[in-house]
């Protein structure tokens, strides 16, 4: 069977803690989409991995797989598989051959980018990973795909029509240098070497197959999704977005299973008890403007660590969104919830959750689909008692009974509102510092 993990808010909800805990019964994890804009940190026998590409259970002896929905940096990818070997690990990481990959110049495009539109705020904050440039050619026909790299004619001729595309784009549109990035010898060169490797380790797939002859076989496969609901392309906050699809549904397109395959299996939500985000755009609940909220903000960004993984960037941080997670619940379907972070927020004296939106005289319970809109909502808000700091690994070990009574309160309230149990909550940044309350693979 199957259980997709989706992030419910903007990304950074604890994704990879859960992956974690529930992929101890997985066989197989597999991304869907996204690249190496996802910056994950895994603790494996005491040792701390960073990652932002290769799959955090690959760390644990699972199988690894990079769906046709991701967008692979492969100098990322073998400058982690390079790093982990060299520190006793053996990775098993396998690559769809439809999955595209980020070129050198999609890199520097994306800077370029979002420099242009700095000028009229419309940047969308992004991670500099090129990801958006790929997932551009990827739909304009002109992308570069793993398999393509596999055989040195097929990737010479891709070359050959897209970059001189991307070398007048630099020079005639933007009026700059092109360097070495658009040159196609020197990238015919680095990247039909990572081509050679790639077949001569047996590293790439057809991943739909792979994944179904693995499930037919009785194995247990996470279906990892990176970034979260609200900066999903279709479903999140346009344009300050990643460009792709977060969502179940980037599980099955990503993948190469079907709808149905997944949705026997569990989709579990990922949540975090409060708010944060790295890139640009409206926020109604954040917490802002005024000495009292300021500090608060930086209390949470301090406790929570809400730092980017991928680029150290301070997190803007606010309240609970409860019209964002109805969205998120209904755009994936989730089966089951996960609870981050709630340790965080112990110390305040209460605890604000935006319960729904006022907008154009209205209540509304769910977010609006333009993103301008959003940015006009007013969240109204409900108020939870706060709960004291505790021994969390003891509450870990009682249960959900141990939790102090105001966050039992705050999690049955999101559970009853999202009309979804909850199937873990994390107290802590360790392994142990969690409550189960259901294990997915054992329903
Ligand atoms: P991109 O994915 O680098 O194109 O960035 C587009 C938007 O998604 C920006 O607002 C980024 O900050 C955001 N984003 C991308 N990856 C992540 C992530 O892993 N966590 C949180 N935000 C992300």
């Amino acid at each position: 069977m199957t259980v997709t993990i989706v992030g419910a808010q903007l990304g950074d909800e604890g994704k990879g803690g859960i992956v974690d805990l529930f992929g101890d019964a997985a066989d197989v994890v597999a991304r869907y989409q996204g690249g190496d804009n996802a910056g994950h940190t895994v603790v494996h026998q005491g040792e701390e991995y960073k990652l932002s590409l290769v799959p955090s259970g690959a760390i644990r002896g699972k199988v690894g797989i990079l769906g046709n929905g991701c967008v692979v940096n492969l100098r990322t990818l073998f400058d982690e598989l390079d790093t982990l070997r060299e520190r006793g690990l053996d990775p098993d990481v396998r690559v769809a051959e439809r999955a595209h990959a980020i070129m050198p110049y999609h890199r520097v495009l994306d800077g370029i980018e979002e420099e242009a539109k700095s000028d009229d705020d419309l940047e969308a904050g992004t991670t500099g990973r090129g990801i958006g440039p790929t997932y551009e050619d990827k739909v304009g026909r002109r992308g570069i795909r793993i398999g393509d790299l596999l055989d040195p004619d097929v990737f010479r001729e891709r070359l050959e029509y897209v970059v001189p595309q991307k070398r007048a784009l630099v020079e005639d549109v933007f009026g700059m240098e092109a360097g070495e990035e658009f040159d196609i010898d020197t990238l015919h060169e680095e990247f039909s070497e990572y081509g050679r490797r790639l077949r001569e380790e047996n590293m790439t797939v057809n991943a739909g197959e792979f994944l179904a002859d693995s499930i037919d076989g009785g194995d247990n496969v996470v279906l990892e999704g990176a970034q979260g609901t609200s900066i999903d392309i279709d479903h999140g906050i346009y344009p300050y977005v990643t460009s792709s699809n977060p969502t179940a549904g980037g599980a099955c397109t990503g993948t190469g299973l079907g709808p149905t395959t997944i949705g026997q299996g569990e989709i579990v939500g990922i949540i975090k008890a409060y708010l944060s985000r790295v890139g640009t755009g409206p926020l109604p609940t954040e917490l802002k403007g005024d000495d009292t909220q300021e500090e608060l903000a930086e209390y949470i960004r301090e406790e929570g660590g809400e730092y980017g993984t991928v680029t150290g960037r301070p997190r803007r941080v606010g309240w609970l969104d409860m019209p964002m997670l109805r969205h998120a619940a209904r755009a994936s379907g989730f089966t089951g919830l996960a609870i981050n972070h709630l340790d965080v927020l112990a110390g305040l004296d209460e605890v604000k959750v935006g319960h729904a939106y006022e907008l154009d005289g209205e209540t509304i319970y769910s977010m609006p689909p333009t993103t301008e809109k959003w940015g006009e909502c007013e969240p109204v808000f409900r108020t939870f008692d706060g709960w004291p700091e505790e021994d969390w690994e003891a509450v870990a070990d009682e249960g959900y009974d141990g939790l102090p009574e105001g966050a039992q309160a705050y999690l049955d309230y999101l559970s009853e509102e999202l009309e979804t149990p909850i199937y873990a909550i994390g107290i802590g940044p360790d392994r142990s510092e969690s409550i189960v309350l259901e294990r997915p693979f054992e329903q």
